[in-house]
């Protein structure tokens, strides 16, 4: 999967932010609206991380995780993730494929073996994809951007009561703090970083609804569609 696939023509649609921004739901939500497809480019690092987990291979060994991911199929049906025919869609949830996956993301080699594959889901009518670095790598000639953030206590306190809401026990400061490491390593990793790519529309949901963010962004879409 090293190959570098054309981009393709369809329009795309970039929103990139931090852990728990709401990107997911937003981003599912702005593509259902103009019938488009949506990857969710989060779930193909946890997808290599539970593959790393399960092979036991070491999640700095660049090597042994480039042929382990390179062999992997990955296929998304519906909101379902398949990988090598395997439904995988409850397992890369866990709190252990998160870590896991914010550790293999930041090896240039695995972002290199994913490229081809998400590239590929470019096509007609048009696909919104969320993630940390589609602006600014995967998909550099999107027709709009979006940076869509909120401060670390808030998407914290989102988080705590999404758990809550499904009967699971949550610790407010320890949501925190593994939001603030997880950030801080996805911020600082030498091979695309996060960060707002150039020209991104910034969208802080502080005191913002999930509906009020997509409506923003499909504003914006307008705009420049
Ligand atoms: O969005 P998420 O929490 O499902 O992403 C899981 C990890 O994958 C996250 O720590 C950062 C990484 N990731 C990335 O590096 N690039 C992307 N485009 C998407 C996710």
């Amino acid at each position: 999967m090293n190959i570098v696939a054309p981009t393709g023509s369809a329009p795309v649609i970039a929103i990139d932010g931090p852990s728990a921004s709401g990107k997911g739901t937003v981003a599912a939500k702005v593509a259902h609206a103009l019938g488009f497809h949506y990857l969710d480019s989060g779930a193909l690092y946890r997808a290599a991380a539970v593959a790393s987990i399960e092979s036991g291979t070491a999640a700095d060994d660049e090597a042994a995780l480039v042929s382990l991911v390179s062999g992997l199929t990955l296929r998304f049906e519906g909101d379902r993730i398949l990988m090598n025919g395997r439904d995988v869609s409850d397992a890369i949830r866990t709190e252990e494929a998160g870590v896991r996956s914010s550790q293999v993301a930041s090896v240039p080699g695995v972002r290199a073996a994913l490229l081809g594959l998400q590239r590929s889901l470019r096509t007609a009518p048009g696909l919104v994809g969320d993630g940390r670095d589609m602006g600014t790598v995967v998909f550099p000639d999107a027709r709009l951007k979006v940076y869509l953030t909120a401060s670390a206590a808030v998407r914290a306190a989102r988080r705590h009561k999404q758990l809550i809401e499904k009967g699971l026990s949550a610790n407010l400061e320890g949501l925190l703090r593994d939001l603030e490491s997880r950030d801080e390593r996805d911020r600082s990793r030498a091979v695309a970083p996060l960060a707002a790519a150039p020209g991104a529309r910034v969208i802080d949901s502080d005191h913002l609804s999930v509906a009020e963010v997509v409506d923003q962004v499909l504003a914006a879409y307008r705009e420049v569609g």
